[in-house]
């Protein structure tokens, strides 16, 4: 009984600690302390980005450190690893996006935030042209920023590597904006092709839902949507069921090519299984309005080109430079040879550029372009700004104190100066103690639709290959751990019970 009686008031207490912490949690987020302006007179470090890099970077930096300017077109930090699960509805995008002011306001020492695009950088004048894209502008709508040290952290846009057709019939899916339009033409295709009268062959064009690229993106995406018609789709229009279908196009032999064999073919098995049809060896050439052309051996052993209708095209196959990033390698005789992002060395400077440093996507420094790449990069960034501003400051003092103990009075007065050098110049060893940039692989994680999700995890020195259901938890409570904040878990939470409870919203805004 006293066992019991102990165990309930634990239980009962932590609920209510629990509670309290979350409550403090959320008071504190919405109070937030004044801050000082930022220092003019300190070096100013101007960030180009607000994604996985830039806002990593943020996170950690001791702002009162540096003068900080932010440049952004977009005024918050989207947590794509569930952007897919935007496109059906089954979380709603305003939960994966965290205004960027919420981590600023937190920072000790104010930083300044400009909502717009950098169209150029001038490494040599240091100083970043920027221009005031959105809807509204003002009187100014382009001006520059002097900066003093640059992190380049602007992500990439997407590859389509000149397929004629691509930009103007296909969706993608990197942006907010791009997951609302894929989820509203799959209800607009849907709608559409029950349309009385419609015929038999368009009925079966507008439902068929081709994905092009089998990297993780389009993957995820298939099986997203899959699970869309599964669940709801089927129930709410039973008129689509026998004509909708998803196809995955992918030009090499197999999907997830970043993932172990196992894994591979427990995708293409659960993919099978859910009826998603999986083109492999398939390289689409041209897109039109109605249908893509894609090249594939045929039975014979022979090329041929075939049309595949479709009614939603979504590409998916991968990175590209962004315009600003090309840019800035043509100026750089040492990028010469930079194809995919900006050579950086260890310490992620881009090489052959002096205070600019690069992170994520636009960079290239051996790891694959993810948002687990791109965290690490932007909290070693920070972790060696701070180093360096407390390096200045404490040779700063040094250099007072080498002074103090010349014009020391007496041998007592010395040696007391000479010991607090000694103090600082062991405390500048350990600041100084910061080696090059170490990516830590945590492992490779991706829904793959039906609630299962496969995981190749890095562990114990090892490899650790699993997918299924338990993975697909594990899958879910990995990304929930990921999210930036407490309110996009709690939001993220909210919405998975929604959709399982009430269904997706099958509406067309
Ligand atoms: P981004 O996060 O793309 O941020 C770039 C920032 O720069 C944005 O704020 C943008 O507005 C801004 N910007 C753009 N142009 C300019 C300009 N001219 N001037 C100033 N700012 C500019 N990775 C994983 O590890 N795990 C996953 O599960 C995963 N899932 C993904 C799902 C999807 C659908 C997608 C598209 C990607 C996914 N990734 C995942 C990859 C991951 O999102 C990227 O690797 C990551 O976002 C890269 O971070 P970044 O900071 O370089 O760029
Ligand atoms: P990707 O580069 O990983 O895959 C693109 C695929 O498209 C390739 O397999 C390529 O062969 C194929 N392709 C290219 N051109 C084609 C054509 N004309 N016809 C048919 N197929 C074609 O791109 P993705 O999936 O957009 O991912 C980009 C980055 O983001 C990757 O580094 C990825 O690891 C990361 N990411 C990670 C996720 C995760 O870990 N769960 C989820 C989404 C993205």
């Amino acid at each position: 009984y006293t066992v019991l009686k102990w165990t309930w008031r634990l239980t009962y207490a932590s609920a209510i600690g629990g509670l309290a912490w979350v409550a403090y949690g959320i008071y504190d987020m919405r109070n937030p302390d004044d801050q000082p302006e930022p220092d003019a007179s300190k070096k100013t470090l101007v960030i180009l980005g607000t994604g996985w890099g830039a806002v990593s970077l943020l996170k950690k930096l001791d702002t009162e450190n540096y003068n900080v300017i932010v440049v952004s077109p977009r005024n918050y930090f989207l947590f794509t690893p569930l952007l897919p699960s935007c496109t059906t509805g089954t979380i709603e995008h305003r939960s994966i996006m965290e205004p960027i002011r919420n981590f600023l306001r937190h920072k000790k020492a104010a930083v300044k935030y400009y909502e717009a695009e950098a169209t150029k950088i001038d490494y040599e004048k240091k100083v970043v042209y920027i221009n005031d894209e959105s809807p509204i502008k003002g009187d100014v709508s382009q001006t520059e920023v002097p900066f003093d040290m640059l992190v380049v952290g602007v992500g990439a846009e997407n590859a389509t590597f000149g397929i004629p057709g691509v930009r103007e019939h296909a969706l993608f899916l990197k942006e907010v904006g791009d997951a609302q339009a894929i989820r509203k033409r799959i209800m607009d295709c849907c709608e559409t092709s029950i349309f009385k009268d419609q015929n038999p062959e368009e009925v079966k064009r507008l439902l068929h839902m081709v994905v092009v690229g089998g990297g993780p993106t389009g993957v995820e995406f298939a099986g997203e949507l899959q699970d869309f018609f599964n669940h709801d789709l089927k129930k709410w229009i039973p008129d689509i069921k026998a004509n909708f279908h998803v196809t995955l196009v992918e030009a090499l032999p197999n999907v997830l090519p970043m993932f172990s064999k196992q894994l591979i073919d427990y995708t293409e098995k659960t993919f099978k299984e859910e009826t998603i049809t999986i083109r492999t060896k398939t390289m689409v050439k041209n897109v039109t309005d109605k249908y893509i052309e894609a090249e594939s051996t045929g039975p014979d052993g022979k090329k041929q080109i075939e049309k595949i209708p479709y009614g939603l095209l979504v590409w998916a196959t991968g990175n590209a430079l962004r315009p600003i990033v090309k840019d800035l390698i043509n100026q750089i005789p040492a990028q010469k040879d930079s194809r995919r992002g900006l050579a950086v060395n260890e310490y992620l400077v881009v090489k052959g550029a002096e205070n600019v440093w690069a992170v994520g996507d636009c960079a290239v420094a051996n790891y694959a372009p993810t948002a687990q790449v791109a965290a690490q990069e932007g909290a070693f960034l920070a972790r060696m700004f701070n180093s360096m501003a407390k390096t200045y400051e404490i040779e700063t003092k040094l250099a007072e104190l080498s002074e103090a103990q010349e014009k020391a009075p007496g041998k007592e007065a010395r040696t007391q100066v000479f010991e607090e050098i000694k103090d600082l110049q062991k405390r500048l060893r350990r600041v100084k103690q910061i080696g090059p940039f170490e990516y830590s692989h945590q492992g490779s994680l991706a829904y793959i639709g039906s609630e299962k999700a496969v995981a190749d995890i890095s562990w114990l020195s090892g490899n650790f290959a699993t997918g299924g259901t338990i993975t697909y938890f594990f899958w879910r409570s990995a990304y929930l751990s990921m999210c930036f904040s407490t309110r996009n878990r709690i939001l993220v939470i909210m919405d998975w019970v929604k959709s399982k409870t009430f269904g997706r919203d099958v509406s067309r805004e």
